[in-house]
Parts: structure tokens; sequence; C-alpha cells
């Protein structure tokens, strides 16, 4: 095996052996931890949508940040083992309508909306960048239709096309725009993240 391998598998084996003693349900809770730690997204009392939230380490670090007085719904096409104190709402992205966030009315607009969504990776590249850009698209209506004016937003991307059709749709929408990759982030995977910070656009 190459040595460049090698190393991807030690780091994917530390964060996954990490993840379970700290009681995550996923290795990809440090990506979320990461990012949080550099841009100071979450905070007590904010309420957070996480977009292909299963299994669940997203929305468990956000609950730890936002604590009691705030709210986390998480939204995936699989189901989830309930995570104390969270909403859930078992759907594609698809098949989202406005009117899912009708219970939810007293904690909307959101603060921040996270998507971690990748479509199944096919290898053939245009069709898994033609995915991604379809699950992006699908997150940026819900940020305009559910993010607060001020809000931010997380997107995983995949280097190269899609990371750029993300970057020049959030241009319009957010006074900061950053791409960010966390050390927990497999070096050989392309996925990395955008981060958008202060929406301008007036929600719709
Ligand atoms: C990398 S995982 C998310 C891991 C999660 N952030 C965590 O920390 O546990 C990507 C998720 O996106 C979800 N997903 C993919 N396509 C989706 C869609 N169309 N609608 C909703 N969720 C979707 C998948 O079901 C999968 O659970």
């Amino acid at each position: 095996m190459p040595n460049s391998q090698k190393s991807n598998y030690k780091d994917g084996d530390s964060y996954t052996r990490k993840s379970r003693e700290e009681g995550y349900r996923s290795r990809a809770s440090f990506k979320l931890k990461e990012i949080n730690s550099k841009e100071s997204l979450l905070n007590k009392g904010m309420s957070v949508l996480d977009l292909g939230s299963f299994p669940g380490g997203w929305t468990q670090v956000s609950k730890e940040c936002v604590g009691n007085r705030g709210k986390v719904v998480g939204v995936d096409i699989k189901e989830i083992v309930k995570i104390n104190e969270c909403l859930f709402i078992h759907k594609s992205i698809d098949k989202l309508t406005k009117e899912d966030f009708n219970k939810f009315e007293p904690i909307l607009p959101f603060d921040l909306v996270l998507s971690d969504m990748a479509p199944n990776i096919s290898g053939i590249r245009e069709r898994d960048n033609a995915q991604m850009i379809y699950l992006i698209d699908k997150t940026l209506f819900a940020i305009d239709a559910f993010l607060k004016v001020g809000g931010s937003a997380v997107i995983k991307v995949f280097q190269g096309e899609s990371l750029d059709y993300t970057r020049e749709a959030l241009i319009d929408r957010f006074k900061k725009i950053k791409v960010f990759k966390p050390k927990s982030s497999r070096s050989n995977s392309k996925e990395t993240y955008i981060i958008g910070k202060k929406l301008v656009k007036e929600n719709e």
C-alpha cells in the first residue's frame, strides 16, 4: 500500500476511534468541531438546520453548542435514532416544503444552516458532480427560505466544479465566504466546505 494511502487510513481510524470514545455517532463530528473552532458559528440559544443529518454527529455537536435554549432540526432521507431534545424531518431534501417547517414556526428563521449532504459516489466524475450540484441547489433553496438575514451557512462541496458553482451562488447572498478543509476530512477525499457568513438577502 502506498504511504499516502496508509496515512489516510491511519487518520480515518484515529478519528473513528476518537468519535466512539467521546460518544459521537460519526467521525464527521470532528469536521464540524474544527469548522466551528475556526469560525465560531455555533453559539448558545441558536436555532440550527442540519441537512443530511444521519447518523447524527453534526446534530450532537450543534446541540452541545446551542445548549438548552437552542434548537436543532435535522433532515435526512435515512431515519435517525432520536437525539435528546433534537427535532427531525425524515425526508429527502427533494421533497422538503415550507409546510414541513410549520410546526417549527417559533424557532424560524434559523440562525445557521448546515449541509453535510453528499450523493452516493459512483466514481463517474460528471455524474457525481451533477448530483452534488443538485443537492447544493436544494440547500440554497433552504437558505433562501429559512435562514435569517445575518445568519450563516456551511455547505459540503467537492473540490472543482461544485466548489466553483457554490462559491458563485454564495457571493450574491453572503458578506463573507471562506473555503475550509478540516484535518479530520480524509486528505484523499475531494470534499471540502464552504462557509457563508452574514446573509444579506431578504428571506422570500
Ligand atoms: C456524510 S453523511 C452526514 C453525516 C452527518 N453530518 C453526521 O455528522 O453524522 C451524508 C448524509 O446525507 C444524506 N443525504 C444524501 N442525499 C440526501 C437527500 N436527497 N436528502 C436528505 N439527505 C440526504 C445521506 O442520507 C447521509 O446520511
